[in-house]
């Protein structure tokens, strides 16, 4: 039997099967080196900020014991350029020794031992998009194995110098591959991204049983512009990746940038709100050891995790543009809550912009609504018409408790009601925020 048969015989069985490695039920979070560190080898010159087990350790660190690990942010992530050009003599893959001496095994144990856990890189072409060496389809058996063998938690297999042959062979046989190593390996497939991703060259069906994520779409870059045609693209094709996503499996929007240099602060929490919104794996690529406060405080907001982690997994959606240059981006979460985010792409000052819970399509009702960034919180019927403040290209983010039930025991006197016309108890943040 040749390659291409046996190749192909795989590929017949592994389709057929999902994905059932029991990771991801919500969207991954953690650390990854690309946006922020790219491929800075020069370990000379720039020591503190090359890729290099000290950049991933000093990672781990801020990870344990700023408060981030807490929070969810648990995969500390290794991107292109790790290995040396050259496989060993028995064909696997070797990391640079000159930039990992203590190699990759024992970064993963130093994350294990921390609760964290260790993500790698690997490019299913020829090479990797840097050119280090790939993990074509001949490569995908030996290096699944090296990767398990590291005890590694989570792979990126990137799709450059690869064509569409390859890749529709490669990214369920590593599936497999990974599958029969026995240990659980997240599995983020940039397959999609090589293919426009979007039907018919790309089967949302197939991808959410052979992986846990994918990215659909180009690289972020640390800019503004770049934030905005992920959202751009991501809510112009809504209709065909909602559906996709849920817990196991994620349209992957990229890397978050704040903490970085192209975002202004309004531009940062609407990258952290519209992320949530999209249930979007929560990367983060920026230097945690310099970071400022305010990123800081925008990354760690409690809440706005809360809504990205959702265990009901369901992608939020746009649902209003207006002639104003306001949107509104809505999603459902469990306990009949959900939350919405109203963007302004305005250029000129912060606008009031006023609506209505039932304008929005909300249920009759009385909700709770809590102000994710400035934890004010109030209560709206469905009818009362509110007004919002949303600076240019920022955000203003609610979280909505489920309606509540009408408060039975409010009491009538001369013809106006006293006591709460809702039951506060009904109304209670539900149980699963941190
Ligand atoms: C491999 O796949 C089988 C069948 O879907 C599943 O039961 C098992 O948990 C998977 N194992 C790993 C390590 O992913
Ligand atoms: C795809 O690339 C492989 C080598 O990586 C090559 O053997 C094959 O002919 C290519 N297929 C097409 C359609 O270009
Ligand atoms: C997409 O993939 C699914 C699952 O692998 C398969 O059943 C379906 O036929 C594929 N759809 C198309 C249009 O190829
Ligand atoms: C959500 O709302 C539906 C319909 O109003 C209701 O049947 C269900 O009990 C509610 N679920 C929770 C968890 O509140
Ligand atoms: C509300 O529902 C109507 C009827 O289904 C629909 O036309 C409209 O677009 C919806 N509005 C919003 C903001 O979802």
């Amino acid at each position: 039997m040749n390659l291409a048969t046996l190749v192909f015989a795989s590929v017949a069985a592994v389709t057929t099967i999902a994905l059932d490695n029991g990771l991801m039920k919500t969207p991954p979070m953690g650390w990854l080196a690309w946006e922020r560190y790219r491929c800075n080898v020069d370990c000379e010159n720039d020591p503190k900020n090359c890729i290099s087990e000290n950049l991933f350790i000093d990672m781990a660190d801020r990870l344990y014991e700023d408060g981030w690990k807490e929070l969810g942010y648990n995969y500390v992530n290794i991107d292109d350029c790790w290995t040396l050009r050259e496989r060993d003599q028995q064909g696997r893959l070797q990391a640079d020794p000159k930039r990992f001496p203590g190699g990759i095994k024992r970064l993963a144990d130093y994350m294990h031992n921390r609760g964290l856990k260790l993500g790698i890189y690997g490019d299913m072409g020829t090479y990797t998009c840097m050119g280090y060496p790939g993990t074509p389809v001949e490569k995908i058996q030996v290096d699944a194995l090296t990767f398990a063998e590291w005890e590694v938690d989570m792979l990126k297999y990137d799709g450059c110098y690869s064509n569409d042959t390859d890749q529709a062979l490669g990214y369920p046989l590593m599936a497999k591959a990974l599958n029969n190593t026995g240990r659980p390996i997240g599995y983020s497939c940039s397959w999609p991204a090589y293919q426009g991703g979007l039907p018919p060259k790309v089967n949302y069906t197939q991808l959410g049983e052979i992986c846990n994520l994918w990215r659909n779409y180009g690289d972020i870059q640390d800019s503004w512009s770049s934030v905005l045609m992920i959202i751009d693209w991501v809510f112009t094709n809504q209709d065909v990746l909602t559906p996709a996503a849920g817990p196991g499996k994620w349209n992957d929007p990229d890397m978050l940038i704040i903490g970085d240099f192209g975002l202004s602060l309004d531009q940062s929490r609407s990258q952290m709100a519209l992320w949530a919104i999209m249930a979007a794996p929560l990367f983060m690529s920026t230097d945690l050891r310099t970071i400022s406060g305010e990123a800081r405080t925008i990354l760690q907001n409690k809440m706005i995790i809360s809504i990205d982690q959702d265990v009901l997994g369901i992608q939020g959606r746009r649902i209003l543009k207006e002639k104003s240059n306001i949107e509104v981006y809505w999603r459902p979460l469990s306990n009949n809550a959900s939350a919405l985010v109203f963007f302004s792409r305005r250029t000129d000052m912060p606008y009031r912009y006023k609506t209505s819970l039932s304008k929005l399509n909300y249920t009759t009702g009385t909700y709770k609504v809590h102000d994710v960034f400035t934890d004010k919180t109030d209560v709206l019927m469905d009818s009362t018409v509110f007004e919002v403040a949303v600076n240019p290209t920022g955000v203003v983010m609610w979280y909505l408790s489920a309606p509540a039930k009408p408060q039975s025991l409010h009491f009538l006197r001369g013809g106006k009601r006293h006591g709460a016309a809702y039951d506060p108890e009904e109304n209670g943040i539900p149980q699963g925020f941190l």
